[in-house]
């Protein structure tokens, strides 16, 4: 494409990997592991006119994430003309840079106030004991479709305060089709081929539709007395008292929240009730901590203040396997990174999975150990599974409610034993790091622990499993 950066010279010590930038867009992981046991820290991948920079250590992170003036975020590439659906969909937080960023984030921080978060609890637990109540001992479930439904539900609920299950996976199949497009599509502003082009006037329909199912779903919102607490009526409160505050950047922030909400925290609870069923012995001490500080089934608030061992599984399950693992911004000025000068437009790509599997922030940077946490804290730009800097995930705190919350309520009643010889996938999709397989257990009652059991795939590449399944072939 003939917009694109232009290369600087050729700048003396930079780390330059030349090869098709398709590899980037296949296996992110994959080629990012490379460039960085290549090249270190700071990698240059370049085809022809175009190159991606790649940062990966925290100094990098940091000089990036915190410089917003020189890096911006420009997260949907495809923005549509200026009356269009894709543009109106597209323009929430990840969209905005700059003044507008700023404001839009003062608006909705009492929205995602920590003090708002008890507010929350009922609606949580409702949900998880939902999910439960239909779970019995013995059954077979794919833990990564269970997730993902569950997760469908909660969000709708805690953003929209909408109790119908079948609005929530409408919502969110069309949602998914659309990051899908969104993200191919986008690729192409990083990796130019005539395969992205394609997509375009799909996309522009489906925000079409997309905008629709919101814009129906804000009309039925404003005519119910709501009892329950919810982000949009919060949403909607902000509105009154912000003449500029129009429906359609609402529509743009509602869609933004729900695409950025389900599928990461859907991930996280997948991967992290994955890793506690293949490590047995994690699992115990943590039911053994539940069993003692949680009195019910459902926790209380206090009650879950007293989880330290739970918090360390989260926080290592988010290490090893961040849901989100990587980002980008777009280099808006001349500027350079080291020896790396970059023109505007250039893309810069971060990583919180490489950055997580530095062995020299984290020994055995592969395996997953809980117990490291108790010992070990890393910084903001060392550890960011939200992301860091004026950026982090604004979400994280109800993230985190949620998971702490639900996890509890799941393991209070029940045990997973992963099925034998499974084939377990793990793969990178519009950022997002998640099963892109089944992943077959067997539910079993809360006080049988299940085995550690071989399994086959790709998660072999992602993760350092218990020795019996080290040996297994790595077949994607
Ligand atoms: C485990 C679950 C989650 C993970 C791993 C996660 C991860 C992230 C990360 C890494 C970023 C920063 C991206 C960047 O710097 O380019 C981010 C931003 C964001 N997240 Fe989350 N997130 C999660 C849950 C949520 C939830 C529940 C919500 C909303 C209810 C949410 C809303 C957002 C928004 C609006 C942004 C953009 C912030 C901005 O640009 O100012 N996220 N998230």
């Amino acid at each position: 494409m003939s917009d694109r950066p232009k290369l600087s010279l050729h700048d003396p010590g930079v780390r330059l990997t030349r090869g098709p930038l398709m590899q980037f867009a296949d296996d992110p992981i994959a080629c990012m592991k490379r460039l960085n046991r290549d090249h270190g820290d700071l990698a240059v991948l370049e085809e022809n006119d175009q190159r991606l920079v790649f940062v990966f250590s925290p100094e990098l992170n940091r000089e990036v994430l915190s410089n917003t003036q020189v890096f911006e975020s420009r997260f949907f590439a495809v923005r549509g003309n200026r009356n269009s659906a894709q543009r109106r969909v597209t323009s929430g937080l990840l969209s905005q840079n700059g003044a507008e960023h700023r404001d839009a984030r003062r608006m909705m921080k009492d929205v995602f106030a920590k003090k708002i978060l008890p507010g929350y609890h009922q609606t949580i637990c409702q949900i998880a004991r939902d999910l439960t109540d239909n779970w019995n001992a013995g059954d077979a479930c794919d833990l990564n479709s269970e997730m993902v439904q569950f997760m469908l539900k909660m969000t709708a609920a805690l953003l929209f305060g909408v109790d119908d299950a079948a609005f929530a996976y409408r919502l969110g199949a069309l949602i998914d089709r659309w990051v899908h497009r969104n993200h191919e599509i986008g690729l192409g502003a990083l990796v130019s081929s005539p395969q992205f082009a394609e997509g375009y006037d799909d996309l522009l329909e489906q925000a079409e539709e997309l905008e629709q199912s919101v814009r129906e779903m804000f009309q039925s919102h404003r005519s119910i007395q709501h009892d329950r607490l919810n982000i949009l009526s919060l949403l909607f409160q902000a509105q009154q008292s912000q003449e500029k505050l129009t429906d359609n950047q609402l529509t743009g922030h509602a869609t933004l929240l729900f695409a950025a909400a389900h599928l990461t925290t859907a991930h996280t609870f997948s991967w992290t009730l994955f890793l506690l069923s293949q490590h047995p012995d994690v699992l115990q001490k943590l039911q053994t901590e539940l069993s003692t500080n949680v009195s019910a089934f459902t926790p209380t608030l206090e009650e879950l203040d007293r989880l330290p061992y739970l918090d360390a599984v989260i926080k290592e399950s988010m290490r090893v396997l961040p849901a989100s693992s990587y980002s980008q911004r777009i280099a808006v000025q001349p500027t350079s990174l080291g020896p790396v000068r970059m023109n505007p437009g250039t893309p810069v790509i971060f990583s919180q999975y490489i950055t997580h599997h530095r062995p020299d922030l984290y020994a055995s940077a592969d395996c997953f150990m809980p117990e490291r946490w108790a010992t070990i804290t890393p910084s903001a730009y060392e550890y960011l599974p939200f992301g860091a800097g004026p950026r982090m995930c604004i979400g994280a705190p109800l993230a985190m409610a949620e998971i702490r919350t639900a996890l509890t309520i799941m393991l209070k009643r029940f045990n997973f034993q992963i099925q034998p010889m499974s084939t377990i996938n793990g793969h990178v999709i519009s950022t997002m790091l998640g099963p892109t397989s089944s992943i077959p257990a067997t539910l079993l009652p809360c006080d049988q622990l299940p085995v550690s059991v071989p399994v086959f795939g790709s998660v072999h590449n992602l993760v350092q499993l218990p020795d019996m399944t080290r040996e297994i072939s790595i077949a994607a």
